[in-house]
């Protein structure tokens, strides 16, 4: 490849305004080349304040009127799948939002679009590229810390009434669930990108406040492959807010506690009594001083672009995610343990999270 990685940023609401400083902040690697957004003044606002030449009412024009490499998806989440179908049917590749679909039918239909279309399908999960996160994987990988036992993967944050205000939040339809769905992905998929895949899900959930058609809570526990057990708790109801991660190895507890980004300084480490020493020689191991943020996925994504390679992360990764958050909406809505594989496309929650129906509430029909 040669110039800057051409970007296209498709919907200039809030996300969009990250991903522009992100970009900007990778200097003439890449350039982002065109914008569009159904409502007007917010695009020529986006292409005023980032510098960006060309705007457009829908990515149909985008994709027309000028020449990418690279769409980046920044519009609700009902729209992903449409919108990724007809960048990857042009051969331009896609760096959707979380969640990269509605459903795992969705999912698995921009699969197929990308094996037919040779460019690549890619999901923003920031938290998995900060440097402790990789720090973690790394001492897994070399057995420093002893065998991780149990893991706590909470996303207790607090969103009022009038957060539900916005036409495509709290529905089925469009945001495609709850805090499940829509805010606990980012510590699940850090979670298991972390630990490794998951064999077993059994959940409860409930919409006990928020004025929304999905759940405002869910609590899970997750058995994974390697038969660490996890306790998973998504939560727009509370005041105190957090996103906490807590890995209990043999030798010690790592934990990570922060809202919505982290630095190293939200990383703690605790030996356990009699490793003291060779905690704190694996604790100073590197790599040092890179956060979370969508800055360092959209280095990674680049460095593969460059290389030929699939973009981090990749559909299957992506996918495993989505498939627990569809585990925990089966197995809260029906009472069953849930394992990778049993939703196909026979089970109501391969179409929609929502699935068989809530137990509150009226059932939203889905479209044709
Ligand atoms: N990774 C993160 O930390 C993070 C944080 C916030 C939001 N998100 C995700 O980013 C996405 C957008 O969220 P947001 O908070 O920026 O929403 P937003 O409502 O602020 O922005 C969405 C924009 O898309 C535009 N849009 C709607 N229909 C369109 C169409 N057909 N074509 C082009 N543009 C269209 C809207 O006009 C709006 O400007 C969601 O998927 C959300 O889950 C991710």
């Amino acid at each position: 490849m040669t110039g800057p990685v051409r970007v296209g940023i498709v919907g200039t609401g809030g996300i969009a305004q990250v991903h522009a400083r992100a970009l900007n902040s990778l200097g003439d690697r890449v350039v982002i080349a065109g914008a569009c957004d159904i409502d007007e003044s917010r695009v020529r606002a986006f292409q005023q304040e980032w510098g960006v030449e060309e705007g457009f009412g829908g990515i149909e024009e985008l994709l027309d009127g000028v020449e990418l490499d690279l769409v980046h998806l920044c519009s609700p989440p009902g729209l992903h799948k449409e919108q990724a179908l007809a960048a990857l049917g042009r051969g331009v590749h896609v760096l959707s939002e979380k969640p990269p679909a509605l459903s795992l039918a969705e999912l698995d239909e921009i699969d197929a679009a990308q094996r037919a279309s040779g460019a690549y399908f890619a999901t923003v999960s920031q938290h998995r590229f900060g440097g402790r996160a990789e720090w973690l994987r790394a001492r897994i990988a070399d057995g420093s810390l002893g065998r991780p036992l149990t893991a706590v993967c909470n996303t207790l944050w607090y969103r009022p009434d009038s957060y539900f205000e916005v036409p495509w939040r709290g529905n089925w339809q469009i945001e495609g669930g709850g805090p499940t769905m829509g805010h606990g992905i980012h510590q699940m998929d850090t979670m298991l990108s972390i630990l490794g895949p998951w064999s077993e899900v059994v959940a409860a959930a409930a919409r006990n406040a928020r004025p929304v058609l999905t759940e405002d809570l869910s609590h899970a526990i997750v058995t994974l492959e390697n038969g660490v057990l996890v306790s998973v708790v998504n939560s727009l109801l509370s005041p105190k807010e957090t996103s906490y991660l807590r890995f209990d190895f043999e030798f010690a507890t790592v934990e990570l506690e922060h809202l919505y980004g982290y630095s190293d300084d939200n990383w703690s480490i605790t030996p356990a009594p009699g490793h003291e020493d060779d905690v704190a020689a694996a604790w100073s191991l590197g790599p040092h001083g890179r956060g979370s943020g969508h800055g360092a996925q959209f280095a990674a994504v680049l460095d593969a672009l460059e290389a030929g390679r699939p973009l981090p992360v990749e559909l299957p990764s992506a996918r495993s995610t989505l498939e627990l958050i569809a585990g925990i909406y089966a197995s809260a809505f029906t009472g069953a343990r849930v394992r990778p594989g049993d939703i196909g496309p026979d089970s109501p929650f391969y179409a929609s999270m929502e699935g068989s129906g809530a137990p509150w509430g009226e059932r939203v029909a889905h479209p044709a």
